[in-house]
């Protein structure tokens, strides 16, 4: 466990509905994160895991219920609102300039830092990700899918987030690539980020990350330690929204 955790839950939402003009995607959704906790956010497609995230930075439309960051009250703000309360976004897709080199690429994601030190953002990258080092003068679109996933992660940790929502980050990569993001999202968390990850490869993010929140049909069906959830279970809860014989430490939602 981490030591920057703390019992006190740094995000707290409750009774989340947000969604796309008049689409409610997102139901009744309640989760707790701590600060310095590793959450992996699993579920079918269409569950509405990405819309969760894209709610945490501020993108879809608030229908109701709150999210409270240490406490203050931030649902339904703006992008750049939850960008200067420490939230780092990594979307699913590619979301980089391909046509960039590495360096012009931090320096992009540093404009958003209000006096940022270009120079010294990048210093702070590069000593994260040793390997964007080595690919500094390289276009971002020539590097491999892998590479291009840790300069994105990067190009959010440059703002030095306290929580990084992460949006299915293996998607299309190499073996070696996915263990190469999961290792530098290993090492972001021992660094005492608070991550909050969506994955499809969900015996890599089970393996990861130390809590496990199932959405399915935009509600949340499942919350527990991930050592409390069999690997195994995963298919029963898509599909079914329960698990063949309920374990103990099943927690739906929060009461
Ligand atoms: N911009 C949008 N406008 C309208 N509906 C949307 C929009 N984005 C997503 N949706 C709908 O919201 C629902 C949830 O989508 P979301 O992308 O959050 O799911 P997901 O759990 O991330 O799925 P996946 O595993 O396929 O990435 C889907 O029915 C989707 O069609
Ligand atoms: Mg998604």
């Amino acid at each position: 466990m981490n030591e920057a955790m703390n019992d006190a839950p740094q995000l707290r939402i409750r009774n989340l509905v947000a969604g796309y003009a008049h689409l409610d995607i997102l139901q009744d959704v309640s989760l707790d994160v701590r600060k310095g906790e590793f959450v992996t956010l699993l579920g079918p497609n269409g569950a509405g895991k990405s819309t969760l995230l894209k709610t945490l930075f501020g993108m879809t439309t608030h229908k109701g219920g709150s999210i409270t960051w240490h406490g203050k009250e931030i649902a339904g703000g703006k992008p750049k609102q939850f960008l200067a309360n420490g939230f780092g976004y990594v979307p699913q897709g590619r979301c980089n300039f391909p046509q960039m080199s590495v360096d012009e690429n931090l320096e992009m994601a540093s404009y958003t830092i209000r006096d940022g030190n270009i120079a010294a953002e990048r210093r702070y990258v590069y000593d994260l990700f040793p390997i964007l080092h080595q690919r500094r003068n390289e276009f971002a679109g020539n590097m491999s899918g892998g590479e291009q996933q840790l300069l994105e992660m990067a190009m959010a940790v440059l703002r030095r987030p306290e929580i990084l929502l992460v949006d299915e980050p293996s998607v299309g990569l190499s073996p070696q690539a996915i263990t190469l993001v999961f290792n530098e999202l290993g090492r972001l968390h021992k660094g005492g980020r608070t991550i909050l990850l969506v994955e499809q490869n969900t015996r890599k993010a089970m393996d990861a990350a130390e809590r496990a929140v199932v959405l399915r049909l935009g509600k949340v069906i499942w919350d527990s330690p991930t050592s409390a959830l069999g690997h195994d279970d995963l298919g029963d809860l898509f599909m079914t929204g329960r698990v063949q014989e309920p374990s103990a430490h099943h927690v739906a939602g929060i009461h």
